[in-house]
């Protein structure tokens, strides 16, 4: 089989992340100057069957069968098999890249899997659909976070900015004009799993409290979709740090992403926010182009361990 390679970008929630797992609307885009790659090699001369991966950044070499179950690099080979129905691999050597931080609310675990079985089908000679590939890596991504909304696998797959709803056909997003904004990492690992859980515990034990703010962040979304989409780039900004009051009250924002998101805002950026499931990893802000340079050294000078500015649109 000819060796392929293939990548996924990063991606970052513009609006509604949490309020998404429980129906509401959220936006996200694509974040294309950090990518995870995958490439796929014939080891002729092995036993069929020998699928060996390599992780240059964690320097992980093992045979695929040595991996746990429910290691996700396991799943999506294992599903991506089952799924174009080829019984017998035969020996192959996977190798894996990514400058996509983990554990920081970018999409690493979306961009594993959906890296991952698109560029193994195509290796076996598939040419899945991106709604296949996509419906794949939802699978994978819930045995990580367990009840996902689906967002971060599906911006990642199709590579576009969307406004979604759990369980509703993908809208893509046409902006109006392209955005600047800077994402800037704590350097605090977010735990999706676990803030999404608390977020749960919470909203059962006073839902009075949490559901309105769910609800409100689905409008913020709404809203920021038509100001998206119209160009309003000032009134884009408001909403951003509207939905961080939001999920500050929430309680999945914390001192380190409080201090970057009022660094960004004193710096002169329109609006900023948390991004992902928070409780650390990164913030988003969005700001005026002439200004991303200044705003993102403030960035850095106020804890932030790295900071990208990228163009979105
Ligand atoms: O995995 P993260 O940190 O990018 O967070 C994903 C966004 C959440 O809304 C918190 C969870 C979800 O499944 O949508």
């Amino acid at each position: 089989m000819p060796a392929i390679s293939v990548s996924s970008p990063g991606k970052t929630i513009l609006f509604g992340e949490h309020a998404v797992v429980y129906g509401h609307p959220a936006i996200a885009v694509p974040l294309t100057s950090i990518h995870l790659k995958a490439s796929f090699l014939g080891l002729p001369g092995q036993a069929a069957g020998t699928i060996r991966v390599r992780n240059a950044n964690t320097g992980q070499d093992e045979l695929l069968s040595d991996l746990a179950v429910d290691d996700p690099v396991r799943a999506a080979l294992q599903y991506t098999a089952d799924y174009v129905k080829v019984p017998r691999l035969s020996a192959t050597e996977i190798s894996i890249s990514s400058t996509i931080p983990i554990a920081s609310g970018l999409g690493s675990s979306a961009a594993l899997a959906s890296t991952l079985i698109r560029g193994f089908s195509r290796y076996l000679g598939f040419n899945l659909s991106d709604q296949q590939i996509n419906d794949l890596s939802y699978e994978v991504e819930k045995i990580q976070h367990g009840t996902p909304s689906g967002i971060d696998n599906t911006v990642i797959t199709y590579k576009q900015p969307i406004y979604y709803i759990k369980g509703q056909p993908v809208q893509f997003l046409k902006f109006r004009k392209a955005i600047t904004i800077i994402v800037a990492d704590t350097g605090i690992p977010s735990l999706t799993k676990e803030t999404v859980a608390q977020v749960k515990a919470d909203l059962d034990q006073q839902p009075k409290v949490v559901k309105p703010l769910l609800e409100q962040m689905g409008l913020i979304a709404k809203n920021a979709k038509k100001e998206l989409c119209s160009g309003n780039i000032e009134e884009i900004g408001h909403l951003m740090t509207e939905n961080q009051d939001l999920l500050k009250q929430l309680g999945v924002s914390c001192p380190e992403l409080d201090k970057l998101v009022a660094a960004a805002l004193s710096a002169g950026a329109l609006g900023a926010k948390l991004c992902g499931s928070g409780k650390g990893g990164n913030i988003v802000a969005v700001v005026h182009p002439e200004d991303a340079e200044k705003i993102k050294s403030e960035l850095l000078a106020n804890g932030a361990v790295s900071a990208l500015i990228a163009r979105v649109e």
